[in-house]
């Protein structure tokens, strides 16, 4: 019965999913949001690490087959949630912050795109494969657009304000943080340091801090994910040796951290004046399409469509992946394809889950006063 009903709920979200798809495509009107700016890691990474010295990188096929431009950099066969959420929006695909000239980070008034492949909340996370954007330094480079370009591209502070005030600011980082850090003992010092719930702790405190400060910097209109069950992924289901569904250690020791998260959420609701964070529940969707029994929800497989390199888990160079990518949640060893990246984007857009207390439509449209930017900005 249920799961009959779960099957029909499925089946008809990715039937409405390729109408609206089809629909948006079509239709031009203005966009809901000025802008869409972009934190956050390889889920949502447009291209940047393109550009770093780092082994987490995707610039080659099959990356990218899906997309009209082919590999960008997207570690997906398609679009990312946020390449769809901008669609969504009538914006752009926000370009990523590495590849821009300086005249061009000066024009630029849609968004810029600062996730970085590999990154996580903390500075080290990641750094054994190269360098990366951490969180903090993709605030700090936001900073230094809001202080140094935008400003050109309008007439008074109160302008800027304003559009900074009615901007969509996505963060979708952490997962890094355990997979390319926490579990990783032999490379990283956390879990020497820290147990379990002290380190989701430390994650969410620093996570808070940067929250603000882009609060601080004029951003109002928050979509913030918490960690998808990581434990679920391919890459980390082989790591574990475990031999069917997901390991559940890993997924416990990330529960942690997203129960703290809806607090910590509710803590910048309270304390910061004007603001509107929606929470993004990866786990929702995620344990939704990951059950046991992937084929109940319309999904065929969980292995991943192309194959893998044993140590990066990310795909092996032009070699071919499989045809049925629509029928596949993950693309490589860690990220899914644009399939659940489609799915993710449109039911956060339209909700009601998993993105509450308010979807992303009502996000955008939500009317703001600028009283608490003057406040800040005069003092
Ligand atoms: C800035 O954008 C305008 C219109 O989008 C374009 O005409 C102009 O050439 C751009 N300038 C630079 C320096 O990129
Ligand atoms: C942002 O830039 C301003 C001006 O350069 C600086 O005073 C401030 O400390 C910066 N904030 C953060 C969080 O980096
Ligand atoms: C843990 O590692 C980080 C970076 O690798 C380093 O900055 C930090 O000092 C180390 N902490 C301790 C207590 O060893
Ligand atoms: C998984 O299996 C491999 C080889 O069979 C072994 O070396 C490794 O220690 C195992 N890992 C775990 C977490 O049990
Ligand atoms: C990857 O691992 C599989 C099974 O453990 C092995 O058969 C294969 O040769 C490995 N491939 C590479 C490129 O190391």
């Amino acid at each position: 019965m249920q799961e009959n009903m779960a099957k029909t709920f499925s089946m008809s979200l990715l039937l409405l999913c390729l109408l609206l798809h089809f629909f948006l495509a079509k239709c031009t009107r203005p966009p809901l949001a000025p802008a869409l700016y972009v934190f956050g890691d390889s889920l949502v990474d447009s291209g940047n690490n393109n550009l770093l010295p780092t082994n987490e990188k995707v610039n080659f096929k099959p990356y990218g087959i899906d997309f009209p431009e082919g590999p960008t950099g997207r570690f997906t066969n398609g679009r990312t949630s946020v390449d769809f959420l901008a669609q969504f929006l009538g914006l752009p695909f926000a370009p990523p912050y590495m590849g821009l000239s300086v005249a061009q980070i000066s024009n630029i008034t849609i968004g810029i795109n600062y996730a970085s492949g590999s990154a996580g909340i903390l500075r080290e996370t990641g750094t054994a494969s190269g360098m990366n954007l951490a969180l903090e330094v993709q605030v700090e480079l936001f900073n230094e657009t809001v202080n140094h370009y935008l400003p050109k591209n309008f007439k008074t502070k109160d302008e800027l304000l304003q559009y900074l005030s009615n901007s969509i600011f996505v963060v979708l980082i952490g997962s890094n943080d355990y997979i390319n850090n926490y579990l990783r003992p032999a490379q990283y010092n956390s879990s020497h340091l820290y147990n379990p719930e002290k380190f989701a702790g430390v994650l969410l405190k620093e996570f808070k801090q940067h929250l603000q400060d882009l609060y601080n910097m004029g951003a109002r209109k928050f979509l913030v994910f918490n960690i998808a069950p990581v434990g679920c992924t391919p890459a980390m289901v082989k790591l574990k040796n475990v031999t069917s569904g997901c390991s559940n250690d890993i997924n416990q020791m990330v529960s942690l951290y997203n129960k703290g998260f809806t607090g910590m959420l509710q803590e910048l609701r309270t304390s910061l004046h004007g603001s509107t964070f929606v929470q993004g529940d990866l786990n929702l969707l995620s344990n939704y399409f990951l059950s046991q029994n992937p084929s109940v929800n319309g999904f065929i497989t969980a292995n991943p469509c192309c194959n893998t390199n044993n140590e990066t888990s990310l795909c092996l160079k032009d070699v071919p992946p499989c045809t049925d990518r629509g029928t596949h949640i993950f693309w490589d060893g860690y990220h899914p394809t644009q399939t659940l990246d489609l799915l993710l984007a449109i039911s956060c857009f339209y909700g009601p889950l998993p993105c509450t207390p308010i979807n992303v439509l009502q996000l955008a449209q939500k009317q703001e006063d600028t009283a608490s930017q003057k406040d800040y900005f005069s003092s």
